[in-house]
């Protein structure tokens, strides 16, 4: 098979790439390992930025996003029992979130791709990028059992930590920057209608919680766990009961239970890989950078890499020019970083290190209690919040 380019991974970074470059005219291949039931039931993000939102609407995408997110104007920020709301158009001149999750938005993506007659091949395994540095790249896959080749002018890895994208690229040409943390979050999904109408990050010394939301009538809350918990280790109750706790506050406001339907653990991760292009194979969203989920920015990293590239590729193919693609590595790093560091601090904010010392816990409050109190401070949060620049 031949295309013009090959997308590997059928995550939000590689839909919406084929979706832009289709709205553009440009045609692609989408080489997906897991099945479609899998990858529209993969529970993960919940938080659109501003930027995001515009870009799915622009490529028609927005539709249902439209009717069924929920637009939120700010959060609430909890610890020592009382509670602190960050008002994001007051503070950023009108911008917003939306709640609309990642299951929703793939779900829309793949039934565009389809519709339009786009090939989109699920169970078929990428097992290497090749030539990569020549004009004819080519992603080896397997499908239907058996071994096939992908023809591109250019291969976009959109596959994820885990993928083989990365590994196309030399290890003496690139180079990691890495960070683990000694925590994870257990989450959860319940049918419950959400306890807060706003997202609620609660500092405990307990550790950190997360009430969120999927509708008006599913919650989806978030516990720190230690890294290596095994779900099955916390009973419904437990995880309620643990969740009370952490959310509690003096003005009596109380948490509702309701069914569990889905309950996993994820382990949290920083890491960026330089640089984001090996000559015409360019990776994007999570193959190329993971962020701790605190701060909602992973997705929406995702789409603004995709957004770089399909730019870089409609100009290319508009003017012959690679000026775009050779700046696509620099374009998205810078973002990528500023989106590390909110990531990486709201982390370190929120969380209580197993080992914290009592001095650490006190700097922990009093940043909170600036960030809470310093029109300043609240505003910088609300403009990383609601979204850098798609640069
Ligand atoms: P992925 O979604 O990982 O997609 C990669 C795809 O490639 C997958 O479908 C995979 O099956 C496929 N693939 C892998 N290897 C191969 C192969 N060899 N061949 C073919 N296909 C392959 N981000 C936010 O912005 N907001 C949030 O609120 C948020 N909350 C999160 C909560 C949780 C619990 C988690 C885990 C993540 C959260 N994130 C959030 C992060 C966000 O989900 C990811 O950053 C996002 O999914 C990245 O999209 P992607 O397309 O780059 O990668
Ligand atoms: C969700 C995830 C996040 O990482 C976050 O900061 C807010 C919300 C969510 O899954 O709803």
């Amino acid at each position: 098979m031949r295309t013009t380019v090959g997308i590997v991974g059928a995550g939000p970074a590689g839909l919406l790439l084929a979706r832009l470059l289709h709205t553009a005219g440009i045609d692609s291949v989408v080489l997906e390992s897991r099945d479609r039931a899998y990858v529209e039931h993969r529970q993960r993000a919940g938080i659109l930025e501003q930027g995001t939102v515009d870009v799915l609407r622009a490529a028609g995408a927005g539709e249902r996003m439209d009717r069924e997110g929920l637009r939120h104007d700010g959060i609430e920020l909890r610890f020592d029992r009382t509670r602190h709301r960050i008002d994001f158009p007051a503070l950023t001149g009108g911008r917003s979130v939306m709640v609309h999750a990642q299951t929703e938005v793939c779900k829309d993506l793949i039934a565009l791709q389809l519709k339009e007659g786009h090939p989109l091949l699920f169970e078929a395994e990428a097992l290497a990028v090749e030539d990569a540095t020549t004009a004819r790249p080519r992603v080896r896959y397997r499908h239907e059992g058996r071994d096939a080749v992908l023809e591109c002018d250019y291969v976009a890895g959109c596959d994820g930590f885990w993928g083989i994208a990365r590994r196309a690229i030399p290890e003496r040409l690139g180079r990691t920057f890495e960070r683990s943390y000694p925590y994870a979050w257990l989450g959860i999904l319940a049918d419950v209608p959400p306890s807060h109408e706003e997202l609620v990050y609660a500092r405990h010394d307990r550790g950190f919680a997360l009430l969120s939301m999927r509708s008006p009538s599913v919650s989806r809350l978030y516990l720190q766990v230690p890294e290596g918990t095994d779900p099955d280790d916390w009973s419904d109750d437990a995880v309620w009961t643990e969740l009370e706790r952490r959310f509690e506050t003096d003005d009596g406001w109380r948490l509702e239970r309701g069914p569990v339907t889905q309950k996993s653990v994820t382990p949290m991760r920083s890491f960026v890989h330089e640089p984001m292009r090996h000559g015409r194979l360019f990776l994007a969203g999570d193959a190329a950078h993971i962020v701790p989920p605190t701060g909602a920015k992973g997705l929406n990293l995702a789409v603004g890499d995709v957004v770089t590239l399909a730019r870089a590729l409609i100009h290319r193919r508009d003017t012959g020019s690679d000026q775009l693609l050779d700046a696509y590595s620099a374009t998205c790093l810078r973002r990528v970083w500023q989106a590390e560091r909110f990531s990486h601090d709201m982390t370190a904010l929120l969380h209580r290190t197993p080992d914290a010392a009592p001095f650490e816990d006190r700097l922990q409050l009093a940043r909170l209690a600036r960030l809470t109190s310093s029109r300043a401070a609240m505003t910088d949060l609300a403009e990383c919040y609601t979204g850098f620049p798609l640069g």
